[in-house]
């Protein structure tokens, strides 16, 4: 595995770049807007194509570049469940597998700094975001944090790994850089505690400041989702009520853009074809399938992912290619099921 540590003097923020030697591909945790250009220039230098950017939560003290990595060089954006944020390619629950080729992540739902902090446990290390810092922890005093929650993850979820994980955190302001479970569980003095009410009476003490990024952070780090004031866009997005239309005809092949793990959690939409969105060029050029589709079916290609995120940027490079009679789902599977649109095991 290619691996760089990433740090924003500014924030005091850690982010990981975390590449497959085979497969080339690379993706990303916590990356900072500001860092976009390094990290494309890195990513360059290193023969990477970035292909997922993951958030551990929505950030208060500094501005996320999912976004605009997503823009830049067309990945997709990760993020859980419970986050605020208005868009992003997949949402996370708990026990979630990230898969990189053969490199795999689980996340861990670890509430307490935020109620959508994650962490991303790998086979030796484990990134925990600000759910758990070298000899510190993260605040819980805003964001719907709770240190009761917080006290839970730490020491159910975090501290029951094998002693010799080690500890990536997300951020760090004295220059420390990594650490393990077992230094933490000893030396940690927020951890020195018998039990939550403990624990939560050192958090509710520390009367900190707001960071000084965290009203223009947070409002930024809510409105991350693609871009669909293009008229291109509009004009080929259709609505579940439009979309079940064609279902109901037989007038269209749908798409799902999908990873083979988000279809066997959530079902499908009636015979609907799978072509994840990380293989799309393939599909695209001569002899790949949806080429193949554009050239011989007069039915329309309605392309839809988990919440219309993926199904736009196909869209736009479906239509680059050349091919017409394309539409993508507005709200994607996520918009069909709470439609009560039919579905099919995968
Ligand atoms: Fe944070």
């Amino acid at each position: 595995m290619i691996f760089r540590q990433l740090f924003d003097g500014v924030s005091g923020a850690y982010t990981y770049i975390l590449g497959n030697e085979e497969t080339r591909e690379a993706l990303i945790i916590d990356p900072v807007l500001e860092k976009t250009e390094r990290y494309i220039q890195l990513l360059d230098e290193l023969g990477l194509k970035l292909v997922k950017a993951l958030d551990t939560h929505l950030h208060a003290d500094h501005i996320t570049a999912l976004g605009a990595l997503r823009d830049r060089l067309g990945c997709i954006t990760v993020m859980g469940r419970q986050s605020a944020v208005d868009q992003v390619s997949i949402r996370l629950d708990d026990g979630d597998a990230i898969e990189l080729g053969d490199i795999s992540l689980r996340a861990l739902h670890t509430p307490g700094h935020t109620d959508d902090s994650y962490c991303f446990l790998m086979a030796d290390r484990v990134f925990t975001g600000d759910t758990l810092l070298i000899r510190g922890t993260g605040r819980t005093d805003f964001q719907n944090g709770d240190p009761v929650a917080g006290y839970h993850s730490i020491f159910a979820k975090l501290l029951t790994l094998p002693g010799d994980t080690l500890v990536y955190p997300g951020h760090d302001y004295k220059g420390d850089t990594l650490s393990t479970i077992a230094e933490e569980r000893a030396h940690n003095p927020r951890l020195q505690v018998s039990s939550a009410e403990e624990y939560a009476a050192i958090m509710d003490n520390l009367h900190l400041p707001d960071p000084k990024m965290m009203d223009v952070a947070v409002a930024a780090n809510l409105i991350i989702g693609v871009s669909v004031s293009d008229p291109m866009v509009e004009e080929n997005t259709l609505s579940v009520t439009e979309a079940r239309r064609y279902l109901e005809k037989d007038g269209a092949i749908f798409i799902d853009l999908r990873e083979a793990p988000e279809l066997r959690k959530a079902g499908v939409i009636p015979g609907s074809l799978h072509a994840p969105y990380a293989g799309l060029s393939g599909h695209i050029q001569p002899g790949g399938m949806l080429r193949a589709l554009a050239d011989r079916s007069a039915k329309t290609m309605i392309l839809y992912c988990a919440h219309g995120e993926r199904s736009v940027l196909a869209l736009r490079a479906l239509k680059d290619a050349g091919m017409e009679n394309v539409r993508h789902l507005r709200g994607g599977f996520d918009a069909w099921i709470r439609d009560g649109a039919p579905s099919t095991k995968h």
